[in-house]
């Protein structure tokens, strides 16, 4: 088969790698690709939100599949306008991609399917989400509506933090249209942690728990990021917490968006807390989590392919989905001054090295002509190690990045080894 990927992040990276596995794939394309993704796929100078031109590319070149991986295309209707034109697609169609394309969305179908959330209300006027600021007090957490980066959800621990947030978002339009409506949320403590599920639109097929690194510097100090480094398993996922979460959130889900007539074929991202009354949903996503992505799919131990067919065609009971034992850690490699403002066009050393020991997935990289990557991106580099355990896989990604050099790399040392990775 002909398969294209749409993105060009670490996450496509780690699901060309994981596709490249496949005997069933004859050609891979990944469109707009990186200078990592280069050496497994042919990379295709198409921007991932173009839709136009990425159906007619896939028309024009005989793609039997294709995979979208990113949120914004999935919002836009890309699987839609791929199926119209007769090519089948991974991802959710738009009319399921909402419940990460709308926060107010996704917390009215929790709040109706009474799958646990924490306690909100939306708001399109400011005066009114200003008032219910000021009711509530703080802690409270302010989102932009729609997406927004990755940049529109503001805990803020102060009524006047809270207020300016409004402001920021209904009043200078700081996410554009995304925040023209706000959801004002109160605020749940407890660890975070991530679970990726592959869904046909009637089943649902956990994927090993993760635990992803937000916050920019050592210790959760600074900027949030789009995240520093994942483990997986996350420590926190026991069993108890995994059939919690399986009964009262995630089967509740699928079977809500089926029941709505939207249901959803893809990746459900599950951003959850584990909190004092019991796990509950921070956020939906659409699609896989990057750089969860990265960790999970390096122990996947399956053909990606068939199941990405199975999720497309409805038939994911039947599917074969096994893992391999152990523990995954993926540590981002990021350029100085990220999440902010930064340099690139960098070279990047020590890549051959540390691919003996670890998996180094590109974020944002770019190849020359005579072979050299740079730096291109704020997210630069996954490197992504496996072992028996957790403190293997993370000892495995250190030694493998220590091998790696550009100009004001940086990066988190305390991958995995902090208790709640996301206060
Ligand atoms: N790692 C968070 C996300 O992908 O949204």
């Amino acid at each position: 088969m002909n398969v294209l990927i749409v993105g060009g992040g670490g996450r496509e990276h780690a699901i060309a790698w994981a596709l490249s596995k496949s005997p069933k794939v004859d050609q891979l394309f990944c469109a707009p690709g990186n200078g990592g993704i280069a050496a497994l796929a042919q990379c295709v100078p198409i921007p991932a939100t173009d839709v136009d031109a990425m159906v007619a590319w896939a028309c024009d070149n005989g793609m039997d599949f294709v995979v979208v991986a990113p949120d914004d295309p999935l919002a836009l209707g890309m699987v839609d306008a791929l199926e119209a034109a007769g090519i089948p697609a991974f991802g959710p169609r738009a009319d399921a991609a909402i419940v990460e394309a709308s926060k107010s969305f996704s917390k009215n179908l929790m709040q109706k399917y009474h799958i646990p959330t924490a306690k909100h209300q939306t708001f399109t006027e400011l005066e009114p989400a200003l008032a219910y600021v000021e009711a509530q007090g703080a802690p409270i957490v302010v989102k932009a509506d729609g997406l927004a980066l990755g940049k529109g959800v503001v805990v803020a621990q102060t009524v006047d933090e809270a207020r300016e947030a409004v402001r920021a978002m209904m009043l200078d339009h700081r996410f554009g249209d995304a925040g023209a409506k706000v959801v004002i949320e109160a605020c749940m403590t407890g660890p975070e942690l991530t679970v990726l599920a592959f869904c046909d639109g009637e089943h649902l097929v956990p994927m090993p728990s993760s635990q992803d690194h937000k916050r920019a510097f050592d210790g959760n100090q600074g900027p949030n990021t789009g995240g520093m480094g994942a483990i997986c398993p996350s420590p926190n996922y026991t069993p108890e917490v995994a059939g919690r979460c399986m009964e009262e959130i995630f089967l509740p889900t699928v079977a809500a968006l089926k029941a709505e007539g939207r249901p959803f074929h893809g990746v459900l991202y599950f951003g959850l807390m584990l909190t004092p009354d019991g796990p509950k949903v921070v956020e939906y996503n659409a699609r896989f989590g990057d750089p969860e992505c990265q960790a999970v799919l390096s122990l996947l131990d399956s053909d990606l392919l068939d199941i990405m067919l199975a999720c497309r065609n409805g038939t994911l009971d039947q599917a074969d989905i096994r893992w391999k034992d152990g523990a995954a850690c993926c540590l981002v490699l990021a350029s100085g001054g990220y999440p902010g403002s930064y340099a690139k066009g960098y070279p990047i050393t020590g890549l051959e090295e540390a691919g003996r020991s670890a998996v180094v997935f590109h974020a944002g990289t770019s190849l020359d002509r005579d072979g050299t990557v740079r730096t291109s991106g704020g997210r630069v580099l996954g490197v992504t190690a496996t072992g028996p355990d957790l403190d293997a896989a993370i000892g495995g990604a250190y030694a493998a990045a220590a091998h790696i050099h550009f100009q004001d790399m940086f990066f988190r040392s305390d991958i995995g080894r902090v208790w709640n990775p996301n206060p």
